[in-house]
């Protein structure tokens, strides 16, 4: 602040207005972080409202960019109010629990998982290998246009349960199972019903014991304070979000830091933590509006298939993640650290099975 008084005069002003940015950033990096829940709600635009014909209330369809109030995303289909109501992702919430809520119980605990045709024996892996560790905890499998054939693989488990994914509700295109829309769509109906959600891809299997236990305690012990996310990931992608980044996604979900995006880790989908918190219902949310818009989740030119070339870091390496490019973006601009929504310790008990 004191630099400038030796300073040309003509020089003060720019200088002023820099030093004055950096306040207002640093004031909003350094806002406490309940605040976040309820950004949308303080920062919106009366073009951004969407008004539902079934019930007559009126919900922000623009992502506001948290560290940058005034800025938004394009504007979701306002189409989708109903069906994002109908999921009680929007509207009055009366069964909200909170991060400490979700750790008394190991019981309450559900694994959820999805599968289409061809990972169904993965599936079956999978869930045989979380009751090697838990026999009686609910696991919901939501499958993904399974045959009858493939039904006569499901296990005789009282506390198995299989849900046909019913796409009917969503546009066409969610059925395009290689492109995830289905999986925030599938989170958004697990958490409407089950609050404790544990999620699991088909391909990974759990290979070690007291992996809910061990979580709940590093909950209890480290996160229930300093700013953690409720919702989070057991997974390190092993590279940035910038190496993975579809410009497209920007445009919905806007975000401040490029450096952050060439600096942090993405954090894996495969595996979530997703408790029925306030914070959750908007993340699930922003992800089922983009789920729902195949622009957002799979845009033009988007494709798995990743060249490395140089790093993982401030490399493009040409692809994309889907959900998992969704998930982390919402995320980290809220948080703007990886280690806010991902818990390392538990990558070692759980293995990919290809
Ligand atoms: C919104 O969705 C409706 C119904 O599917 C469609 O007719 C309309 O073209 C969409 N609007 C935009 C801007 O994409
Ligand atoms: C809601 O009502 C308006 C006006 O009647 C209509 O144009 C619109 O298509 C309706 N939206 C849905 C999703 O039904
Ligand atoms: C569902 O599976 C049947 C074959 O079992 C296939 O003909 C159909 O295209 C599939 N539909 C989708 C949406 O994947």
């Amino acid at each position: 602040m004191f630099v400038y008084i030796s300073m040309h005069p003509n020089l003060r002003f720019p200088i002023f207005i820099t030093s004055f940015a950096t306040l207002v950033t640093v004031y909003y990096l350094t806002k406490p972080i309940c605040e976040i829940d309820d950004l949308e709600e303080l920062y919106t635009h009366k073009d951004c409202m969407c008004t539902s014909n079934k019930t007559g209330k009126s919900y922000n369809f623009c992502y506001p960019d948290p560290n940058k109030p005034g800025t938004y995303g394009v504007k979701f289909n306002c189409s989708f109010v109903e069906t994002v109501e109908d999921l009680k992702l929007i509207g009055d919430a009366d069964n909200l629990i909170s991060l400490s809520d979700s750790i008394q119980n190991e019981d309450d605990v559900v694994f959820v998982s999805a599968a289409s045709e061809d990972h169904l024996e993965h599936a079956m892996k999978s869930h045989a290998s979380i009751r090697e560790y838990y026999p009686y905890n609910k696991y919901v499998l939501f499958g993904l246009n399974i045959s009858s054939k493939g039904m006569d693989l499901l296990p005789t488990d009282p506390n198995f349960e299989f849900r046909h994914f019913n796409a009917t509700p969503y546009p066409e295109y969610v059925t395009n199972w290689k492109r995830y829309h289905f999986k925030g769509l599938v989170m958004a109906e697990a958490m409407r019903d089950f609050p404790i959600i544990w999620w699991i891809d088909a391909h990974s299997v759990m290979v070690d014991s007291d992996v809910v236990g061990r979580t709940f305690k590093e909950v209890s012990d480290y996160r229930l304070s300093n700013g953690y996310s409720p919702m989070f990931s057991f997974i390190n992608a092993g590279h940035t979000n910038y190496a993975v980044m579809h410009l497209e996604l920007l445009h919905y979900f806007p975000t401040e830091s490029f450096d952050l995006l060439k600096s942090d880790y993405q954090v894996g989908t495969t595996l979530l933590f997703v408790p029925r918190t306030k914070y959750s219902r908007k993340i699930v949310k922003w992800w089922t509006l983009c789920s729902l818009t195949d622009e957002c989740i799979n845009p033009p030119g988007a494709q798995l298939q990743c060249t490395f070339d140089r790093n993982h870091f401030n490399w493009w390496a040409g692809c994309y993640r889907y959900d998992q490019s969704v998930f982390n973006i919402l995320v980290l601009n809220d948080y703007q650290n990886y280690r806010k929504f991902y818990m390392g310790n538990m990558e070692k008990s759980f293995r990919r099975l290809y």
